[in-house]
């Protein structure tokens, strides 16, 4: 009975912990397993996105725990990414990378389009 107390105690002593903001990851590790992890392949490198195969993933609105889910049980069609694969330290440093990247130009900041008359 007292250890019941003790651990009702610890959790709630624990809860705020887990509502903390994602754990704090390393943005060139995440890179590099951005890379080696075939995220790219779909994502596009630097995780812009690719029409046909995997939506923009640089600076994902996703709070770490959703990034997460997605990775263990996907949504739709990406394949799932068990923890002996991508670690969940690992995946909070893809995506410390992703949140790191910079913002997309304007589509009228492109030059190349520029010259196609998009404004
Ligand atoms: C074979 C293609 C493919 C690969 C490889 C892939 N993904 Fe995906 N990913 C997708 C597709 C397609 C979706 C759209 C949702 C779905 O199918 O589950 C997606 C969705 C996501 C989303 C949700 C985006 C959003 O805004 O809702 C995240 C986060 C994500 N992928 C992360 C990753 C990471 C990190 C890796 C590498 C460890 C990875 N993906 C590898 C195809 C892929």
């Amino acid at each position: 009975m007292k250890s019941h107390i003790l651990l009702l105690a610890a959790a709630i002593l624990a809860g705020p912990a887990f509502a903390q903001d994602a754990p704090k990851g390393d943005a060139a590790k995440g890179e590099k397993l951005f890379m080696a992890d075939g995220c790219w392949q779909c994502h596009g490198v630097g995780g812009n996105g690719a029409a046909l195969t995997g939506p923009k993933l640089s600076q994902t609105a996703l709070p770490f725990e959703a990034f997460l889910h997605q990775l263990r049980r996907p949504a739709a069609e990406m394949a799932p990414y068990e923890a002996a694969i991508v670690p969940d330290s690992a995946a909070a440093d893809i995506y410390a990378f992703l949140k790191s990247r910079p913002a997309s130009p304007d589509l009228k900041d492109l030059p190349l389009l520029q010259g196609m008359g998009v404004k």
